[in-house]
């Protein structure tokens, strides 16, 4: 193996093994972002849909985790006639593709996006309705201290979606992941935003992330209950679920 494929590896394995860079990462690729899902066929009709099985009254205050250009934020912001969303992430740079987008939701104070950590959520205990963490579980350096932040500032009775890549457990699905992902996913994304590295790691984090059942019995055990699991429909059924579940 040649000295520069060597430190390329080290370099992905690293991001595995030290998530906290990973928003720094998404700063390279945040102006391309949006055009690279927007051909990803499904991609936002997918958040809809996690965002529709929230079942929601239309009136919660929402805590959109993760929420990167906004794309997670537009599909909560359909399901609120007269609720509120604050969206967190930890990028600057994929935050000011968000702003540009909401220009009037900010300024009616509908929306409003917060640069933070994820691990670290400042927001007072019992503060939201609802969490809504789309492609954001995966990348927590702690699964476990995550959702318990999380559980912490939802009110008693509040609920959590998880929309994430999460493969089933069976060696088909990996075997889709990986051809998908070293196939198409990695080349593609690489020539389009001129950087490989977030998306390596993309394809390595979905393979080493928890499966469904597994995902369930986190949120159980970090004081959720009624916990419903449900796949995306289409070509990402055996690899996209959403969870859905209520502070116990
Ligand atoms: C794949 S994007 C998803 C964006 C959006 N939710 C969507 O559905 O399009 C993942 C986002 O998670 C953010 N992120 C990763 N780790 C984070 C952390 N520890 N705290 C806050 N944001 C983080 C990244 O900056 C990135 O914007």
């Amino acid at each position: 193996m040649g000295s520069l494929q060597k430190n390329y590896m080290t370099l992905t394995t690293s991001l595995l093994e030290n998530k906290v860079s990973v928003p720094r990462e998404f700063n390279r690729i945040a102006s391309s972002y949006d055009f690279a899902t927007q051909l990803s066929r499904g991609y936002q009709e997918d958040l809809d849909t996690s965002a529709i099985r929230m079942n929601l009254k239309g009136d919660e205050k929402l805590l959109d985790l993760c929420c990167g250009t906004g794309k997670s934020t537009l599909a909560c912001l359909k399901q609120l006639q007269s609720g509120t969303i604050v969206g967190v992430d930890n990028s600057e740079g994929m935050l000011l593709e968000a702003d540009k987008k909401f220009t009037t939701q900010i300024s009616s104070g509908k929306v409003v996006f917060v640069l933070s950590d994820a691990m670290q959520l400042n927001f007072p205990d019992n503060s939201f309705d609802v969490v809504f963490i789309a492609y954001g579980l995966r990348n927590m350096p702690d699964y476990e201290k995550a959702l318990k932040g999380i559980n912490r500032i939802l009110k008693p009775g509040g609920k959590i979606c998880i929309h994430d890549y999460c493969i089933n457990d069976n060696i088909w699905a990996k075997a889709y992941w990986a051809i998908l992902g070293y196939g198409f996913i990695v080349p593609f994304c690489t020539v389009l935003s001129g950087s490989s590295r977030i998306y390596t790691y993309l394809v390595k984090s979905v393979l080493t992330f928890l499966n469904p059942g597994q995902v369930k019995n986190l949120l159980e055990q970090t004081g959720f209950k009624n916990v419903e699991v449900n796949p995306l429909t289409g070509w990402r059924k055996p690899i996209l679920h959403t969870f859905v579940a209520v502070k116990a």
